[in-house]
């Protein structure tokens, strides 16, 4: 029988390759890095993610744009690129990221079936509002929720919690999504619904609670959630 999430009220959304394309902001640029490009922005983005538990670890937060920058040094480093406008340009391509292709049809379809939609995420509040802007979506998301409001990364629990007492929904009506198969794993053992959301062909993280559903793409969460 297919899965349903039963008495759902919000739909929450992780953004960075879940909502927004991360790997958009190098392609933009692909012709100035050549045959590297593909490994500047894997490198760019697994730094990014090392740093948010590195420093939440260490009790050493930073805004996710100051990381964002600081992980973007590191790649360009890494391949000796030593570039200040690509550097520059790339950070300003971060604000403006591409959509997903189905985001704005899925978004707009649980609006229309009376359900609440938020982006919770890393992002530091003007990125997420640059980024939803910028991708056409701004109108279909209730709230941006930022973790710099706790000033901790995820998957720190409070993080997930942001999102209940911002929303005022109870976890266990919140459906959240990531592509990102360690946050999906965060958000089901605070206690969400989860769909994972498994763009990138990810393997299943061996930690704590699995998430409830593995899909590809966002459009499959709306009967999910009855929408
Ligand atoms: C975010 C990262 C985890 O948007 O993708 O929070």
């Amino acid at each position: 029988m297919p899965i349903h999430f039963a008495n759902i009220e919000a739909c929450v959304f992780d953004a960075y390759g879940t909502l927004f394309d991360v790997h958009s902001a190098v392609a933009r640029y692909e012709s100035r890095i050549g045959a590297r490009a593909d490994a500047v922005s894997n490198l760019w983005r697994l730094k990014q993610l090392q740093y948010t538990w590195l420093r939440s670890l260490m009790g050493k937060h930073v805004p996710f744009w100051q990381l964002t920058g600081d992980a973007l040094d590191y790649a360009l480093d890494a391949h000796n690129i030593s570039d200040q406008s690509l550097r520059d340009d790339l950070m300003s391509a971060y604000m403006e990221l591409d959509a997903y292709p189905e985001v704005r049809d899925t978004l707009s379809r649980l609006k229309d079936a009376g359900l609440k939609t938020a982006i919770l995420s890393n992002g530091s509040p003007e990125m997420l509002e640059s980024g939803a802007a910028s991708a056409g979506i701004a109108d279909l998301l209730d709230e941006n929720l930022s973790v710099e409001e706790v000033g901790i990364y995820k998957p720190d629990p409070r993080v997930y919690q942001l999102a209940v007492d911002r929303l005022g929904v109870a976890k266990e009506r919140i459906s959240f999504q990531s592509s990102n198969a360690w946050d999906a794993v965060g958000a089901a053992t605070f206690g969400f619904r989860v769909a994972w959301i498994n763009r990138f062909g990810q393997g299943r993280e061996r930690l704590t609670d699995d998430p409830d559903v593995e899909l590809k793409t966002l459009d499959e969460l709306l009967p999910i959630v009855g929408a």
